[in-house]
């Protein structure tokens, strides 16, 4: 594997998200541990639970945090999923949960198709035992599904000729590799920037296969429900529809006190560090009271 995951908005996470007196942290995405790590290192008196659906994930993510044994539970799970992972054990309330959200440096350096570089399989599943993969994805969509898919995840105004040139792709031979479709991406959309003309529709196929607003909306809802008064949720988004979906559900849930008014931004020396964390938004809110169902 190569280079580790730099997490993003650490301090601001550590900081922000744990109060002193709190005794139950939710990592509901694990990836390597670094949040977690960090958070159980400045709060002695806390355990937590490190959640993630990747299976390398995990195994870094349990190394790393080695040094913590006995205070955290690591559980392969989609965050979709936290009410019942928690409940089966017999936890129904917890203090914070982070959200990291998107892919990790591990998942985009592995050999799963996440980068356009990669000519191994077309895959894109965070979660190994799910059936769909991006290949059945881009062969079996309809043009129309493909072209809304790439314009509204992939945020990408080229979607109708990008969708059209991948059909016309697939009828000769179907895309099996990351950068056969990259290639006719990338003949589609002249690249215009810095970035590759592939990159948004990447995105957009990569938030298709893993239903990843979907989860999203079911999580955040589950993890609202499960915090105790005084407790703290957020989310780090790289998504202007993920961090949409954030504000908007903060917004509408009166049980909430939203603390950061606007997102929390990473400062320049970070994006420096480490050019991932440049889109990266924090929002965290606080439980002022349960909700009466
Ligand atoms: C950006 S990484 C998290 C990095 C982590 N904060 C760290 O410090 O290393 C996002 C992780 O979330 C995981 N993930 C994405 N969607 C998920 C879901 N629905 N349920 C559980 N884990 C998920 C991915 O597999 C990935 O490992």
């Amino acid at each position: 594997m190569g280079s580790t995951h730099i997490p993003v908005l650490l301090d601001e996470v550590v900081q922000g998200l744990i109060r002193p007196e709190y005794r139950l942290f939710v990592d509901a995405t694990a990836g390597g541990g670094s949040h977690t790590y960090n958070i159980l290192n400045a709060y002695p008196n806390l355990r937590a639970y490190a959640i993630d659906l990747d299976e390398t994930a995990l195994v870094a993510a349990r190394e790393r945090l080695a040094p913590f044994q006995g205070r955290v539970t690591l559980k392969r799970a989609n965050f979709s999923e936290l009410k019942q992972i928690l409940g089966d054990e017999g936890i129904l309330a917890v203090d914070a949960v982070l959200f990291d959200l998107g892919v990790s440096t591990f998942q985009l350096e592995g050999e799963r198709g996440f980068s356009f570089k990669d000519t191994h399989a077309l895959d894109m599943r965070m979660d190994q035992r799910q059936h769909q993969t991006a290949q059945q994805v881009v062969n079996s969509y309809t043009y129309e599904a493909l072209k809304r898919i790439i314009a509204e995840y992939g945020e990408e105004w080229r979607a109708a000729r990008i969708a059209a040139a991948i059909v016309a792709e697939r009828r000769k031979t179907p895309l099996t590799s990351a950068s056969a479709l990259a290639d006719v991406v990338a003949k589609a959309a002249r690249r215009t920037g810095k970035i590759h003309p592939a990159t948004k529709t990447f995105q957009a196929i990569r938030m298709e296969v893993n239903q990843e607003l979907k989860n999203l909306a079911t999580g955040l809802a589950a993890a609202i429900d499960l915090l105790a008064p005084r407790g703290r949720v957020g989310v780090i988004s790289f998504h202007s529809l993920e961090d949409r979906m954030v504000k908007t559900i903060f917004k509408a849930a009166p049980e909430l006190t939203v603390l950061t008014k606007k997102p929390i931004r990473p400062g320049r020396p970070e994006i420096l560090r480490n050019k991932r964390s440049r889109s990266a938004k924090l929002r965290i809110a606080e439980k002022i009271y349960e909700a009466v169902a």
